[in-house]
């Protein structure tokens, strides 16, 4: 230990006798410690809760608390029981070394001072002790690193997760396009033939009026038959263009993109967990691209949307109102996007822990805890903010904030 660090240990002594305390006061700060010393150990108690001490030497016999009883409060106190209590007694007081043990002592010298053996077994103590403050923030250390390995191991099993389901997808609305392109155009076309057909039978004067009505029927028939089929081709379309462009974002490099596209491919994606019970009412702007990681972003929309699905659904009493609206403008060089839902809301404690990793009050299986915290760290690397407002009953809002750097302008069409 070199002296320098001696200057900033603290040591408090606590002994009723003030010749015995000026004694071995002195005797410590000569060797370069910084000494403390008191009569009374309700003083020393108020002291060390006060200021950081690295070791207690303690008398055992005082009139007003025995050193016993000192050591016991200290060893109480979160505050104070990690620090190490040296007990001192006379060779001719009765001491009980079982009982300074069992309070919480670390060890004893005896009075006449030897000196040099007061100094060693200080020295000891205040090493031991620091050994263990190393370890304890090691341990520290060691702990928030697992945390954030675990949190990164889970964020990569998660993009690995999106991007199969983008190969995947983008598979599907690949095969499913051409057979949707010929049923579309042959759909158009039979529009025309009923057209013709139609002229036809009008200006054929072998059918009679009742032949005329018969084929009428028919056509009409026909006519919304083939106008339901263009109807169900374009949801088709507008489906496959969605998860297009979902499949279309590039895992690993920045490009511009339109965040409008990406949260229209988040609502064809989470179509099925939200139709026919929510309304999604929708209030798009026309807004800057911006310059990012599409895929991550995507990420983040579908967990605050599939967030509200979620708050909706626990719902008990769920009306026929039940909605969520998502609003998206362009507000002093940043994109914000605005997602209320009319869910069971938060209290103020949840609303203060869900962006902690893990945190979900969803039941086991349904949540990892994870969406949030995720979303907030890919925000945050879009030098983005997240605000998350609530009222427990009633529904949420988050408010995401995505500055557009002038780089970004550049890209804009
Ligand atoms: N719109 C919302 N309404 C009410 N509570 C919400 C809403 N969004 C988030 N929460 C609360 O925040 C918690 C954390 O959300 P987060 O997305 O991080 O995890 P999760 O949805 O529980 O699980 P995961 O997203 O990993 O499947 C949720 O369990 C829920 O309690
Ligand atoms: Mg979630």
């Amino acid at each position: 230990m070199d002296s320098n660090k001696q200057i900033d240990l603290n040591i408090v002594i606590v002994d009723d006798i003030p010749e015995n305390l000026q004694l071995l006061s002195n005797f410590l700060k000569n060797t370069g410690y910084r000494v403390r010393p008191f009569t009374k150990g309700s003083l020393a108690l108020n002291a060390i809760e006060k200021e950081t001490t690295n070791l207690i030497l303690l008398d055992v016999n005082m009139p007003e608390m025995n050193g016993y009883d000192f050591c016991a409060i200290v060893k109480e106190n979160p505050k104070t029981k990690h620090i190490p209590i040296i007990f001192i007694s006379a060779l001719t007081e009765t001491f009980d070394k079982v009982k300074a043990f069992k309070a919480g002592g670390v060890d004893y010298i005896t009075k006449p001072f030897q000196y040099e053996e007061v100094l060693a077994r200080v020295k000891t103590h205040l090493s031991l002790f620091e050994i263990q403050e190393e370890i304890k923030a090691q341990n520290k250390n060691l702990t928030d690193t697992l945390a954030r390995l675990k949190e990164a191991q889970q964020q990569l099993v998660q993009s690995e997760k999106m991007a199969s389901l983008g190969v995947l997808t983008a598979g599907i609305a690949h095969e499913i396009n051409n057979p949707i392109n010929y049923i579309s155009t042959s759909s158009q076309a039979l529009l025309k033939v009923e057209r013709k057909i139609r002229n036809l039978c009008s200006n054929n004067a072998n059918f009679n009026n009742e032949n005329k009505k018969q084929i009428d029927d028919l056509l009409i028939d026909f006519s919304e038959l083939t106008s339901n089929v263009i109807v169900g081709v374009d949801k088709i379309t507008k489906i496959l263009h969605g998860l297009r462009i979902f499949s279309r974002m590039d895992v690993s490099a920045k490009h511009p993109f339109d965040i409008k596209e990406i949260i229209e491919s988040a609502l064809v994606i989470l179509h099925n967990q939200y139709k026919n019970k929510i309304t999604i009412e929708t209030d798009f702007q026309k807004v800057s691209v911006i310059n990012g990681y599409s895929s991550k972003i995507s990420q983040a929309f579908i967990n605050f949307i599939k967030n509200a699905i979620d708050a909706i659904d626990a719902k008990i009493e769920k009306s026929n109102m039940e909605t969520i609206h998502i609003q998206l403008f362009e507000e002093n060089n940043t994109i914000v996007v605005k997602i209320s839902d009319t869910g069971i809301g938060m209290n103020s404690h949840d609303l203060n822990h869900i962006f902690e990793p893990f945190y979900t009050t969803k039941p086991v299986g349904k949540g990892t805890g994870l969406g949030l915290s995720i979303s907030l760290g890919i925000i945050e690397e879009h030098n983005g903010t997240i605000e998350a407002k609530s009222t427990q009953g009633k529904g949420s809002e988050f408010i995401i904030k995505i500055p557009i750097t002038t780089k970004n302008k550049d890209y804009e069409a």
